[in-house]
């Protein structure tokens, strides 16, 4: 399975043995690599997802001996790492806790592909996160306004692009209780004849059927609507009457939520219905901030005041700018250890194949 807006998975996997080898087994270890031209294949920036699928990447039994082999020197070096010493990028296990959230943030990515494969069967699903019961609640909730902090603080493990900590002013605003819906994002689009999500088809009978891994299920209107880009996010909220979040917004209107309570890990390999945890709604009493679908902002992707670079200015600093739109609260196939209400994740507005979903704002 091969799709020129994803990598083949054989790509993502050589790349997080070969990330993982570069700063964990050379940098801290100070060893030389094992095959210094897997360097280039699995550079991300070098090669653009639509050309990995044509290098001569490792594959089958040598891609998971090497994998295997990386894992084991990174555990030899850890052995001896100072991590408690004066070095940045080892204090607090600094490191270790950023190839681990790569690793995890590429386990999404790989599900981005998985669902397109016909034929993939989840090794295990638990229905529970997704069979959370729905409360009943207002169709928005009030955030007060005035100064509110952003961003992650200094201690423990956060990406560069969350930092520094800092003080927003912000007008009084109501946000959605909960994510959009398939019911909704449907009204919308036979409304105004907008393009449906992706992975949408007529039933022929004037529904909706929605395939994802082969199975092929009628729409189910109570869940959230995912797959969506920025351009159909936008386009909905105004529909609605609304508007998109900013990013101070978004994180005012989380900041409370509990991430042990949420549908996140790919345990369902779906979405919990609009409304659920409503036991672990946010201060501002909104639900399923994290978790279910990335929810689209208005917020270009832009550094923060006094932002540094760190450990290396390709994490972040290189995607700064207008063309990248900010999304936030991780989706059901998010890792649990890589989501928080400060984290940031940023993506071309064009992009549907993300889990991507939308929840809206209004004035006052
Ligand atoms: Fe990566």
């Amino acid at each position: 399975m091969y799709t020129p807006i994803l990598s083949p998975l054989s790509w993502d996997l050589g790349h997080i043995a070969n990330f993982e080898e570069l700063w964990l087994v050379q940098r801290v270890g100070g060893l030389e690599p094992m095959r210094g031209e897997l360097g280039r294949l699995y550079d991300a920036i070098e090669n653009p997802r639509s050309t990995r699928n044509e290098l001569p990447l490792l594959r089958g039994e040598e891609l998971r001996a090497y994998m295997d082999e990386v894992r084991a020197r990174t555990l030899d070096v850890l052995e001896g790492a100072e991590l408690d010493g004066d070095d940045p990028l080892l204090e607090g296990g600094f490191l270790y806790e950023m190839l681990i959230a790569h690793e995890h943030q590429h386990n999404e990515t790989m599900l981005q592909l998985l669902q397109m494969v016909e034929s993939y069967e989840p090794v295990e699903v638990d229905d529970g996160p997704a069979a959370e019961p729905v409360a009943e609640g207002p169709e928005m909730v009030a955030i007060e306004g005035g100064e509110v902090e952003l961003g992650a603080g200094p201690g423990g493990f956060a990406y560069d692009n969350e930092r520094p900590r800092h003080t927003v002013e912000l007008e009084p605003f109501r946000i959605d209780r909960a994510p959009a819906t398939n019911g909704a994002f449907a009204e919308f689009v036979a409304e105004t004849g907008s393009e449906p999500p992706r992975y949408w088809e007529r039933d022929g009978e004037g529904g909706w059927v929605r395939t994802a891994m082969g199975r092929t299920e009628a729409l189910d209107p109570r869940l959230p609507v995912v797959h969506i880009d920025w351009h159909q996010a936008d386009a909905f909220a105004r529909w609605a009457g609304k508007r998109l979040p900013s990013e101070p917004e978004w994180e005012a209107a989380a900041a409370g939520t509990d991430r042990e309570r949420a549908n996140l890990d790919h345990l369902a390999f779906g979405c919990a219905p609009a409304g659920a945890y409503a036991d672990a709604a946010s201060d501002a009493g909104a639900v399923q901030m994290l978790g279910d679908v990335w929810e689209w902002t208005a917020s270009d992707f832009t550094a923060y005041p006094g932002f540094e670079a760190f450990p290396y200015p390709e994490y972040s600093e290189v995607f700064f700018g207008p063309e990248h739109k900010v999304l936030r609260g991780g989706s059901w196939a998010t890792r649990r250890d890589v989501i928080r209400t400060s984290f940031r994740n940023w993506d071309l507005p064009e992009r549907s194949q993300i889990f991507s979903g939308v929840r809206c704002v209004k004035d006052g």
